[in-house]
């Protein structure tokens, strides 16, 4: 509110000016201009105070009040004391009660549910001329003028301002009088804007799944009159976003591997949108084709290590681990990050060798059972055995220097069966496997030792 305290000094002096101007009779009236007292006059009407001498604009504005036209002026005076030497029709009183003058012929501005404060006040007169006017409905402003004498520009200063309010279309919104919807809004929620942006409408209508906060109220993130962020978003993404996901605030902020897809580009936009979307969790894309748009290319980190291009990696590796085959990369990686190496949901050891713990396999064991790697000797717990020596055991069950998976196994996808790797890194040095399966068991020649077999039921003398 800005001007408010200046409106009822405002209408003092009108209600000081109407005294002075009708006692003085044969004075023009105060807003009379050279131009318009040297116009021709109409006869006036029998009861109408509208002569050459007197009044003589009240009914030459663009946008003339009916009963003013009409020549109807004691409809709101009444007879005045001052006017006693006029014939009695002409005796004007000042109006005592405006609005209830008002009312007498527009009762449906009568307080409702939501009424605007002037109206509430009867102060038709702060936007109405009574008489006349150059605007339509005899305001006393156009568009957002009116609006702004009395609240604050600062609605429309932000840098990005909504269409409707920057060319002053606030009734588009607001009604001036009265309302069923608080703010005297003319509809409520995303009724409101959905008035205009009927696009937006149909496609949240078709979506199979809407955002919790679009379908309650759009104004949770957009200001409906400007802000500082494009598209009058009330804090930039992804802050907006965090504001309200506070556990994800949490687990961004904290997490000591960030995912490059949070922190750079359009953030959270990256693979949600904002509003709805056909796939859950309001994706952009089914979620692997959403990490294989960016993974479709090398990637190198901060710490001068690289990633591989996943997409080539899964085109050209034809047996997909389980996961992999249902799509589901999340199922291993929380694209938002995490405490683990590499984004991963859970503990999985980053090196080739690694003393034998078994929550440092944690993310492995969430799906496979444990005891393959917990039990030396096994007749049906792993087929990685000679007879009944479990293999797993023996590589990866050491307190120092055990084999971690990766030894052996490729994550997401290999041309060997069982997912054997066709080499693994060992520092500089491709090292490779040379995996061989066979019916009972299989054979490898890697760059750790002579070529080895191992067979469950003729066990193997070199296992
Ligand atoms: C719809 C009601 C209404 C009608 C009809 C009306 N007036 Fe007014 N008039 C007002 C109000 C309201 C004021 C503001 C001052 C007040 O509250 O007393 C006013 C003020 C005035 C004033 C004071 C100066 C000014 O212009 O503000 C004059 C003079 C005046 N009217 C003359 C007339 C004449 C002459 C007619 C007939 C041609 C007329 N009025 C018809 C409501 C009306
Ligand atoms: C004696 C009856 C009467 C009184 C009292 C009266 N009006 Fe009117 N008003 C009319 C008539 C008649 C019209 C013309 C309606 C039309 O053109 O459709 C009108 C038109 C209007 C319009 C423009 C509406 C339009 O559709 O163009 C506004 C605004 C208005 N009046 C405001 C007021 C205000 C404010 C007051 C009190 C100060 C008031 N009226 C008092 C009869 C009255
Ligand atoms: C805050 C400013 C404001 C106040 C106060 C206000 N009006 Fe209005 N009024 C408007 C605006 C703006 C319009 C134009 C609405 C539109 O274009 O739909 C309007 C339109 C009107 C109309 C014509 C359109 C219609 O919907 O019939 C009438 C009659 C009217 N007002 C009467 C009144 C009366 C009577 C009062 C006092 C009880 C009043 N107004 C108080 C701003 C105001
Ligand atoms: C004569 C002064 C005046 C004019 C002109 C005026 N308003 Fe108001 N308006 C007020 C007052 C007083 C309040 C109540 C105080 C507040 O909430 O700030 C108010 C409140 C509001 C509110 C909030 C209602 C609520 O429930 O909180 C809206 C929205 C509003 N006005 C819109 C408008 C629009 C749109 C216009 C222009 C068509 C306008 N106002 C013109 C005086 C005015
Ligand atoms: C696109 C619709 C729309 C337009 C156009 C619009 N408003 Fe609003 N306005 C709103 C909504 C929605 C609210 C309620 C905001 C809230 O509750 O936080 C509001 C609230 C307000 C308030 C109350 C402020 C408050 O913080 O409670 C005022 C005053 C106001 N508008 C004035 C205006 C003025 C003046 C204009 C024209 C320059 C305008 N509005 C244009 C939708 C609109
Ligand atoms: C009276 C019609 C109207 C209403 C109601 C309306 N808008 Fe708009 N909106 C527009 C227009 C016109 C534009 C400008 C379109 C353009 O520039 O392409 C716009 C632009 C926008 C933009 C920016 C789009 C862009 O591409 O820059 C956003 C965001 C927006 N509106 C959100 C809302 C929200 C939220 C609401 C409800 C609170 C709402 N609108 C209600 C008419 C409306
Ligand atoms: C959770 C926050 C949020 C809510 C709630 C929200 N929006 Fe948005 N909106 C955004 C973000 C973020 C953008 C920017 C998107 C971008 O950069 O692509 C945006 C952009 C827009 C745009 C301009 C770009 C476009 O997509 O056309 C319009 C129009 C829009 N929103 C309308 C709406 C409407 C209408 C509603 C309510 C039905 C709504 N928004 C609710 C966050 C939100
Ligand atoms: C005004 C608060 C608010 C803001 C701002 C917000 N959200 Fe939400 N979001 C929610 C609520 C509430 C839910 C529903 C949570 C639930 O159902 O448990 C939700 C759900 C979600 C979901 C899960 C949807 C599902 O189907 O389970 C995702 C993803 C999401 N938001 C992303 C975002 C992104 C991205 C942004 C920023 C562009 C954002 N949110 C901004 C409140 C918000
Ligand atoms: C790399 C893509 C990606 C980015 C960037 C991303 N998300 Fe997600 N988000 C997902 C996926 C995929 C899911 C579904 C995960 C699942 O199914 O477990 C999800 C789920 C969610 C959920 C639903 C709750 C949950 O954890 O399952 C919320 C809320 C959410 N994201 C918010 C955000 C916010 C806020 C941002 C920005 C700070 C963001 N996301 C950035 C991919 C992303
Ligand atoms: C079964 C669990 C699992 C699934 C499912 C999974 N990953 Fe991985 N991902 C891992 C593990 C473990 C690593 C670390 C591998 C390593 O360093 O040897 C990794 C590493 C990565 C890397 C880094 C590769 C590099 O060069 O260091 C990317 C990129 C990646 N995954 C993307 C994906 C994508 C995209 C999907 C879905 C198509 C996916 N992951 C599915 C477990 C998984
Ligand atoms: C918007 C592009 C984008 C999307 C979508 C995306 N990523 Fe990434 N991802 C990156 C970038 C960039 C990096 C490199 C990050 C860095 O510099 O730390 C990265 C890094 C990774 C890493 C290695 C993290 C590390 O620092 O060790 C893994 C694993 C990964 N992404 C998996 C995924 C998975 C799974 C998805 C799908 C849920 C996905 N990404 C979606 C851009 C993306
Ligand atoms: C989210 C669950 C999940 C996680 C985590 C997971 N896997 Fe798997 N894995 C599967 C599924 C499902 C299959 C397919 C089983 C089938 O086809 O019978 C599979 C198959 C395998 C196979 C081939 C088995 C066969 O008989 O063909 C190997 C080897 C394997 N996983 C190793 C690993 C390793 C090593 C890890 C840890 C990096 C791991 N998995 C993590 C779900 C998972
Ligand atoms: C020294 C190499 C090597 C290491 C290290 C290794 N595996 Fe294996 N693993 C194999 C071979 C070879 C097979 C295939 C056995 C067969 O089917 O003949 C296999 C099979 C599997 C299977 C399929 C089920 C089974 O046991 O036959 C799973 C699951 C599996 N490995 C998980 C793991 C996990 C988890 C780790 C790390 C904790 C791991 N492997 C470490 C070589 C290895």
């Amino acid at each position: 509110m800005r001007k408010k305290t200046a409106v009822m000094p405002f209408l003092l002096a009108l209600a000081a000016v109407t005294i002075a101007g009708l006692s003085a009779t044969a004075a023009p009236a105060q807003q009379t201009t050279q131009g318009e007292t040297s116009q021709k006059a109409k006869p006036p009407a029998r009861d109408s105070c509208i002569t050459s001498e007197c009044h003589a604009t009240l009914d030459k504005d663009r946008f003339v009040h009916g009963p003013v036209a009409a020549g109807e002026c004691t409809v709101c005076h009444g007879k005045s004391p001052q006017h006693r030497d006029r014939p009695a029709e002409y005796r004007f009183a000042k109006i005592k009660d405006t609005a209830a003058a008002c009312y007498k012929c527009h009762e449906q501005f009568k307080p409702k549910k939501f009424t605007h404060t002037p109206v509430a006040d009867g102060e038709c007169t702060a936007c109405h001329s009574p008489h006349g006017s150059p605007n339509k409905f005899q305001l006393l402003g156009k568009g957002g003028a009116l609006c702004f004498d009395c609240h604050d520009e600062e609605l429309v200063a932000g840098k990005f301002v909504h269409g409707p309010a920057a060319v002053g279309g606030c009734i588009a919104c607001h009604e001036p009088h009265t309302a069923d919807y608080a703010k005297n809004l003319r509809a409520e929620g995303p009724a409101l804007c959905f008035m205009c942006h009927t696009d937006k409408a149909d496609a949240l209508h078709k979506a199979a799944f809407v955002h919790k906060p679009v379908s309650d109220n759009c104004i949770k993130c957009h200001n409906p009159h400007s802000a500082a962020k494009q598209f009058m978003l009330r804090s930039r993404v992804p802050a907006l976003c965090l504001n309200c996901h506070k556990d994800k605030k949490e687990q961004i902020s904290t997490v000591s591997v960030k995912h490059g897809a949070v922190e750079t580009g359009r953030s959270c936009l990256n693979c949600h949108d904002a509003h709805m979307s056909d796939i859950p969790k309001n994706l952009l894309m089914e979620p692997m084709d959403l990490c294989l748009n960016c993974h479709d290319r090398q990637y190198r980190l901060a710490d001068g290590g690289k990633l591989m291009n996943m997409k080539k990696w899964l085109a050209d590796n034809k047996n997909h681990h389980g996961p992999v085959k249902q799509k589901d990369c999340s199922a291993c990686h929380n694209p938002h990050g995490s405490n683990n190496f590499r984004i991963l949901r859970k503990p999985y050891p980053p090196t080739f060798y690694m003393a034998f713990s078994i929550s440092n396999y944690d993310l492995c064991f969430s799906c496979h059972e444990k005891t393959i790697v917990l039990d030396p000797e096994t007749t049906k717990l792993t087929d990685f055995r000679n007879g009944d020596m479990n293999l797993h055991f023996k590589h990866v069950n050491k307190p120092i220097k055990g084999r971690t998976c990766r030894a052996c196994h490729e994550t997401h996808a290999s041309n060997f069966p069982k997912h054997i790797r066709e080499s693994v890194p060992f520092g500089s040095w491709e090292l490779p496997v040379n995996y061989r399966k066979t019916e009972t068991g299989g054979s490898c020649a890697p760059g750790c030792h002579k070529l080895k077999k191992y067979d469950r039921v003729q066990k193997e003398i070199n296992g």
